[in-house]
């Protein structure tokens, strides 16, 4: 396996959890590598079912060491509070979770100052105050992870971009942070995590030198990219395979393969444009059907069509070797099944995705039609088993996203899914 990046090709919630839990039998290291606590990863286990925000999900195998990578967001208290409960399910975390000492860290006035932006510009973020405080890192005014080693410093910086934040609240009529009672917090938060912080760049390269198994644990999906996502409704951090380099310090010439994520149909949560999205009844059925509600937020997902026009860029720009396809389940016992292979855009017909995210917006999509399959597929165990018709369509949809199909997932569980060759 050596080196593999696992991304989401869609909006996000693409099932990622379940195919690195899958994937990491015999890993040796998980990497998470962007985002922050805005990503829900899902893991069912037998009959217990975990989700991750911050923790890699590497730390269901006792021999994976994880590792949360610089490119990550870290609210101290939320991963604090991830691990405390993790270890109250019997998770061991000794000598398991490395954080680097360059991660850039959340505070309360990141995720009030996400409510206050997205009153103005509605992006319908997580509120996780992920894009304030990578703002913060671009505008080199962060608080890295390596400042909580030392109590009296970190104390000094906190206080003073709370003095800071709190000249902005104030002038929006907006609830000021509480600097004393957020420091206690967070004081006992940065004594909590100082033995897993470190800097995992030395970890990392050293592992890839001798030649061990790593995952990198992508969040969100390609299509939430700030470069490359529907801009300006995406997350703030690069969501691409790309992102694995520059948010764990190892060079491009380890990475050996691409996996990349995808549901049978699409979701998205928030704002932003979703061209195949199915809206009444019709969405309403693919929502109960896949439990189409946030991991993280709660909210119910958006729900549509597969879109081969933002697959295929998406799978483009990942550089996909494998695609992983997820809830094939929840297709089961339509009659007819509608996959987006171009979009009309003001009259023009387009199959490559357009840079212009307005032209997303009034993108009406055109349809090909395939016929479903009444034979549940939960029960499959390898890609013979599937009905006729759900082959075709799978075999379709790769062959539209121009990539091979690796994995295939039929229901939430560990031992739904399958390895095709
Ligand atoms: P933020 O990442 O909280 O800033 O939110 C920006 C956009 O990304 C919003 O539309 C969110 O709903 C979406 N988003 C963020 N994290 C996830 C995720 O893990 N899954 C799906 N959508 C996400």
């Amino acid at each position: 396996m050596k080196s593999t990046v696992l991304v989401g090709v869609q909006w996000g919630d693409e099932g990622k959890g379940k195919i690195i839990d899958v994937l990491t039998e015999g890993v040796d290291v998980v990497v998470r590598y962007q985002g922050g606590n805005n990503a829900g990863h899902t893991v069912e286990i037998g009959s217990n079912k975990y989700v991750l925000h911050l923790v890699p999900s590497g730390i269901f195998r006792p021999n994976a060491l994880c590792i949360i990578g610089n490119g990550v967001v870290v609210d101290p208290k939320a991963l604090v509070k991830e691990i405390k409960e993790l270890e109250q399910s019997g998770i061991n975390f000794t000598g398991r979770l490395e954080v680097s000492t360059r991660c850039h860290l959340i505070f309360k006035y990141h995720s009030l100052m996400d409510g206050l932006r997205d009153k103005n510009q509605k992006i319908g973020t997580t509120k996780r105050g992920i894009g304030p405080a990578y703002a913060d890192k671009a505008a080199r005014r962060g608080i890295r992870a390596l400042e909580m080693l030392d109590l009296k410093r970190f104390e000094e910086r906190f206080r003073n971009e709370v003095d800071f934040y709190n000249k902005i609240f104030s002038s929006h009529d907006a609830e000021l942070i509480d600097a004393n009672a957020e420091w206690k917090e967070l004081a006992d938060a940065a004594i909590f995590l100082k033995p897993y912080i470190t800097d995992t760049v030395l970890t990392i390269n050293k592992m890839a030198k001798a030649k061990k198994n790593i995952l990198f644990e992508g969040a969100q999906g390609m299509l939430l990219d700030v470069d490359y996502g529907t801009y300006p409704f995406v997350t703030s951090s690069n969501t691409t395979s790309g992102g694995a380099c520059t948010g764990s310090g190892l060079s491009p010439k380890y990475i050996d393969s691409v996996v990349g994520v995808m549901k049978a149909y699409c979701t998205r949560v928030g704002e932003g444009p979703f061209p195949t999205e199915l809206f009444g009844d019709e969405g309403e059925k693919l929502r109960a059907s896949g439990r189409e509600y946030g991991a993280t937020t709660g909210r119910p997902r958006r729900c549509g069509w597969f879109d081969a026009v933002s697959a295929r860029y998406s799978c483009m720009i990942n550089g996909i070797d494998k695609l992983a396809i997820t809830k094939l389940d929840v297709l089961d016992g339509y009659k007819t099944l509608k996959i987006c292979n171009a979009y009309n855009v003001n009259g023009k017909i387009v199959s490559d995705m357009p840079s212009d995210t307005a032209d997303i917006a009034v993108a009406v999509p055109v349809y090909e039609e395939y016929p479903g399959w009444d034979t549940p597929t939960s029960e499959a165990c390898s890609f013979s088993d599937l009905p006729e018709n759900a082959k075709k369509y799978l075999q379709k949809i790769a062959a539209l996203v121009e990539s091979d199909i690796g994995i295939i997932s039929v229901g939430p569980n560990r031992r739904q899914t399958f390895v095709v060759n």
